[in-house]
């Protein structure tokens, strides 16, 4: 009997503006990009679970006793997450199987990309659509927000709300997403720092600085309102002058709340010098990414500027598909 397959793709993201003040209750935008993450999954005939990525260092396998490494180089800090969504999308379907599960990620982990929710968002799809059991993107997104919870700290659920969605939203914790008309072809650049950091680590710094400074932190945020709000009509306007502006203006306070980086100033600096509109760190900060707008003529020299100093770059446009997942024959099962 041939055995099915089952399988889920779901894109990374950026924050175009507001993050870190979008966990105290502020509203932010954000985009998903066309950089898309891989899993399948199929049922094992033992209990365990194996989960196998080469981007994420190897495999391993997770049951009653413990975890067990394939080979030495595997660090179970890249798989847990994996692991954590396989577990929420066995006991949301109430179901007890082993599972293979294989990653392909093509969005960069650790970086402000939301790598970690995309992966879980397109694992718990694929399970779902592997026993047959459909739970639907409110239900996923619902439990890849409670893995990360395990995770980290006190994250908004902008990242799992954006790489389930797909196409560019605005969030709100307490009043959920809708989806914003950007203009055909937006896209930004990306220049990834190659320092990896923990979001909660930057997520609790920049806590720290509002209950240290209430009445700056709330000014700040009244401010970033403002920013988020003329950004939505810029996107809609298609006006990447203003959305540069607007950039710049969203990262001076991202710099005073401490969410920066030396590595990520740099960059910046950088793309604005060469020709740039603006631009700022993406998601915690504290490393990982920073995106920039720019028009035609100056992409190229801005992409070559950040490549020389260091920084690794992606060209992305919106991901509008968001998560997909379905059933499939093993053709080799
Ligand atoms: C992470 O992508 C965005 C932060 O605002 C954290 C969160 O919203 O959970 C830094």
């Amino acid at each position: 009997m041939p055995t099915v397959l089952g399988k889920g793709r779901a894109p990374g993201k950026a924050i175009l503006f507001g993050e870190h003040f979008v966990v105290a209750g502020n509203a932010a935008i954000a985009m998903a990009v066309n950089l898309v993450n891989y899993v399948t999954a199929s049922i094992r005939d033992d209990l365990k679970v194996r989960i196998n990525s080469a981007e994420l260092g190897g495999a391993g396998v997770f049951d009653d006793t413990g975890f067990s490494p394939e080979n030495p180089a595997v660090d179970r800090r890249l798989l847990e997450p994996v692991r954590l969504a396989t577990e929420a999308g066995l006991k949301a379907i109430d179901s007890k199987v082993g599972l293979n599960v294989d990653v392909t990620t093509n969005v960069p982990i650790s970086v402000g990309l939301g790598s970690s929710a995309s992966v879980a968002v397109a694992t718990i799809g694929a399970i779902s659509c592997l026993l047959d059991r459909p739970l639907g993107r409110e239900r996923i997104r619902e439990l890849a927000s409670e893995s990360e919870r395990l995770l980290h700290g006190n994250p908004s659920g902008i990242d799992q709300t954006i790489v389930t969605n797909g196409g560019v939203i605005r969030f709100q914790r307490e009043k959920g997403f809708m989806s914003l008309p950007t203009r055909d072809g937006f896209s930004i650049l990306i220049g990834n720092t190659r320092v990896r950091r923990s979001t909660g680590a930057v997520v609790s710094r920049v806590l720290t600085f509002r209950d240290h400074n209430p009445a700056r932190f709330s000014e700040l945020a009244d401010h970033v309102a403002t920013i988020v709000d003329q950004a939505e009509l810029a996107l809609a306007r298609g006006d990447l002058s203003d959305l540069g502006y607007l950039m710049n203006e969203n990262q001076r306070l991202l710099v005073e709340v401490g969410a920066s980086s030396v590595e990520l100033d740099k960059l910046i600096t950088v793309a604005r010098d060469s020709g740039a509109f603006g631009a700022k760190l993406t998601g915690a900060g504290g490393g990982g990414c920073m995106i920039a707008v720019a028009d035609e003529r100056s992409r190229d020299r801005v992409t070559d500027a950040l490549r020389e100093h260091g920084a690794e770059v992606y060209d992305v446009s919106v991901d509008t598909i968001g998560l997909k997942s379905w059933r499939e024959p093993d053709s080799e099962g």
